[in-house]
């Protein structure tokens, strides 16, 4: 081989290369923004991420991204999912699909939400005002967090679709109780109770980074009940404070709290944050109108379980009594599928939206609820099932191991 041919050898594969592709992986992207890739180039929901991680502040994605301790559950809530494969059936009439429902008196038109997450002003400066358009063009339901970045007013008179209120109590019984009182007046249909957090966790992203996140310019300030400045545009990141416990005002609550909810609350209220059948049970004895199986997407205790795992034996408990909605690590069609198929009402997604609106704004959290709205239909219509009331455990084959 001559040495022109070897470096024409060498052009052509360079240009067949990887190396030339438009980088996804964020430690390529420099952050310039003709490097981004545009939002038609995405082709999952994973690819948002580190467009997302690329766009904005290390300590940003960092605290979106974090989990608690060693990450432990983290990690399981996608592993989980390998542990279920799907038994198609063929020749059913999938020739019209139909992924619509009725929750709590909102019809939608996919059985997937937008969870609670706090401080979307850290993802986009128009934070839950974009996110709460984007679920009502998706026609979804957006569940606005008690820590958001504006006042759940301002995210009423914007919303173009159904919005629920995710309550953190506190900071006092009659402080929680106005709380629920100015969500139902800004229009939501119902309140989701976090009951999960009882103590600050320790998040070591957090630790290490010992570096403010930071909240773009905008009119968005920090609504957040227990931060430490509300001034500045500037915040410093929830302080985490190492080897020190940090008390909610949920840590001295009980059941009757839910039932102390429900006596002013005229709009259906449910439990966020089981993972036991027997919490959901009590839950439901307290009046809970829905259970919302959540593991706060890894974030609180570490060796959770991972959602998928539990859902089973929470169904059978719940006996149909109430329905069940989940959450965590969900991120593929074929992930809800299996929710939907063991017996969940509906899935509900936490960070993929916040990459969308992140690396695209309002446009990019409206395409990550599409594209796994259309993943879920494709995984219907090649498995048989043309409407959610055709999914049953006989879709799936839990091979799970426990350890
Ligand atoms: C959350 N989550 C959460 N939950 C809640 O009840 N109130 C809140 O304010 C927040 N805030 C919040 C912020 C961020 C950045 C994340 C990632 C999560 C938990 C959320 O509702 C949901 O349970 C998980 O995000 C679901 O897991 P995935 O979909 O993120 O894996």
């Amino acid at each position: 081989m001559t040495r022109r041919d070897a470096l024409r050898n060498l052009v052509v594969w360079l240009a067949g290369s990887p190396l030339w592709r438009r980088p996804l992986s964020a430690q390529q992207l420099p952050g310039e923004s003709d490097r981004v890739p545009l939002l038609d180039d995405l082709v999952n929901v994973l690819e948002f991420e580190p467009v997302a991680k690329a766009k904005i502040p290390k300590a940003n994605y960092d605290f979106i991204a974090g989990g608690v301790d060693d990450e432990w559950t983290l990690r399981r809530n996608r592993e989980a999912f390998n542990w279920i494969s799907l038994r198609p059936h063929m020749l059913r009439d999938v020739s019209k699909l139909d992924l619509s429902l009725t929750l709590f008196g909102q019809k939608i038109e996919m059985p997937i939400l937008v969870a609670p997450t706090g401080t979307q002003a850290l993802a986009h400066p128009q934070a839950e005002l974009a996110m709460a358009k984007a679920a009502g063009t998706a026609k979804t339901i957006m569940v606005v967090s008690t820590n958001s970045s504006f006042p759940i007013e301002k995210i009423g008179a914007a919303a173009t679709g159904p919005l629920w209120f995710q309550l953190y109590p506190g900071p006092d019984h009659p402080g929680t109780r106005e709380r629920v009182e100015r969500a139902l007046a800004a229009g939501c249909k119902a309140i989701d109770i976090t009951v999960d957090t009882p103590y600050v966790s320790h998040r070591e992203r957090l630790l290490r980074n010992r570096q403010e996140q930071e909240v773009a310019p905008g009119d968005a300030l920090p609504q957040l009940v227990d931060r430490e400045e509300q001034a500045g545009i500037r915040r410093r990141a929830a302080a985490p404070r190492p080897y020190r416990l940090q008390k909610r005002f949920t840590a001295e609550l009980t059941w009757d709290f839910v039932r102390e909810v429900n006596s002013y609350a005229k709009v259906p209220v449910l439990v966020k944050g089981i993972l036991t059948p027997e919490d959901a049970k009590a839950a439901i004895e307290h009046g809970a109108a829905g259970i919302h199986v959540s593991n706060h997407g890894g974030r609180y205790l570490d060796y959770d379980p991972s959602t998928i795992e539990v859902l089973p034996s929470i169904i059978d408990a719940v006996g149909g009594r109430v329905p069940v909605i989940v959450d965590s690590g969900f991120r593929r069609g074929t992930d809800i599928i299996k929710a939907l198929a063991i017996g969940a009402k509906a899935v509900l997604v936490g960070r993929p939206p916040l990459w969308g609106l992140a690396a695209y704004g309002q446009a990019g959290a409206q395409r990550v609820l599409e594209l796994l709205q259309s993943e879920l239909a494709l995984a219907m219509g090649l498995s048989g099932r043309p409407n959610l009331e055709s999914l049953d455990r006989t879709l799936v084959e839990i091979h799970q191991p426990r350890a």
